[in-house]
């Protein structure tokens, strides 16, 4: 493992700032502390919700399908890995074992933000690299909230993508030295590229959650995916703070629970297809998700940390274990596929309880 992260941040040690932009050099920073960092100390919130048991499922192992239909494509079982990389030469060749497993195991992918490769034409390859090992499947591209609509097409041309996510990340943004501090008009422009792009817009946090009022807004707005990102998983406050050697730690903690941000946007009962993101560690995370009613799960962290620390195989069998597991407990929940998972039963206990009820959600 120490010489596969030898060989990505190469450049990083030998070089750190002499040449990096900085945009690249941050590509890197993000890499390398995603990779030291564990996830954040505060939960995603997924343990309070129970799918419930069936000890007599009728059911046979081999006929529990996990496949669904996403963005017009069929895939293995409702998972993404989700956006991480791309901008720097040293990452095209996480992109390209990123794609080519998810092409292997038919599941989704999207690649970091492509804003790098914009106006330099020389990093586009570390996100094309993707289309080019994975030329069928669910590839999605991805691109910060405020962009231009011209932006947002050429990110999706050049991936060939099947859709478009658009990050929103202002703690992360204001945090950051060099950071946005200006998001007027955010909702506007969302809403003037989903009718500029030809392909599906998903709108996404990258760790922070979303409450019920922004789904209300995005709704408003046209936006018909989202992905709740929420807290619980990899922790970009805790990220920028050790990126920035910062000792100020009053953004600590701060953002919605994944569990509680599902739960709050389903609860609105909008035609808002979601993916459940930000914590999800296990097949039971997912499963617990799809009960809920997701119509994907997505992990970034826990893929990059097998990938790097493991290689292609160890990635390519954690994805299979997800799925694996996913399917077992959709048998213990007498699911034989999974729009009748979706309609299982599930508990919810606990401060993710709590929350919601504060909230006067039902
Ligand atoms: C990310 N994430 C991210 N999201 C995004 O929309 N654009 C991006 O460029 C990135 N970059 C990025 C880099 C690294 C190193 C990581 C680990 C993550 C956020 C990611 O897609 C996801 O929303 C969060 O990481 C939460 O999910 P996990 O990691 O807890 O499963």
């Amino acid at each position: 493992p120490g010489e596969v992260l030898g060989n990505v941040f190469r450049h990083y040690f030998i070089k750190t700032g002499e040449w990096l932009l900085g945009r690249q050099k941050r590509k890197l920073e993000h890499l390398k502390l995603a990779l030291e960092l564990s996830d954040g100390v505060y939960p995603s919130g997924f343990s309070d919700i129970f799918p419930v048991h069936m000890s007599a499922p009728e059911l046979n192992y081999s006929d529990v399908d996990t496949s669904c239909l996403y963005m017009g494509k069929r895939l293995a079982a409702p998972l993404m890995i989700n956006a991480i990389t791309g901008g720097h030469p040293e990452t095209a060749w996480i992109n390209r074992e990123l794609a080519a497993a998810a092409g292997q195991a038919g599941i989704a992918m999207a690649v970091g933000s492509q804003k790098a490769a914009l106006n330099d034409y020389s990093v586009r390859e570390t996100f094309s690299v993707a289309r080019e090992v994975n030329s069928d499947g669910l590839l999605l591209a991805n691109l910060g909230a405020c962009c231009t609509p011209g932006e947002a097409l050429s990110a999706v041309e050049m991936i060939a993508a099947d859709g478009l996510q658009l990050h929103l990340n202002v703690p992360q943004e204001i945090i950051m030295p060099e950071g946005d501090r200006n998001f007027k008009g955010v909702l506007a422009n969302i809403s003037t590229i989903i009718n500029t792009v030809s392909v599906p817009v998903i709108v996404k946090e990258v760790g922070f959650g979303m409450s019920r009022e922004t789904v209300l807004a995005l709704h408003a707005a046209g936006v018909r995916n989202i992905d709740v990102g929420g807290r619980g998983g990899t922790d970009f406050v805790a990220i920028e703070l050790s990126r920035t050697n910062k000792k100020c730690f009053d953004m600590e903690g701060w953002g919605i629970p994944t569990a509680v941000s599902l739960l709050e946007g389903l609860s609105l009962g909008l035609e808002i297809d979601f993916v459940a993101s930000g914590g999800l560690r296990s097949s039971l995370d997912m499963a617990r998700a799809l009960a809920a009613g997701a119509a994907m799960t997505a992990m970034a962290g826990p893929f990059l940390k097998s990938l790097v620390e493991g290689g292609a195989g160890e990635l390519e069998k954690s994805i299979r274990y997800l799925i694996q597991g996913l399917r077992k407990i959709m048998l213990l929940t007498g699911s034989a596929n999974i729009r009748e998972l979706s309609r299982k039963p599930i508990v919810i206990t606990g401060p993710t309880a709590e929350w919601l009820e504060r909230r006067g959600v039902s």
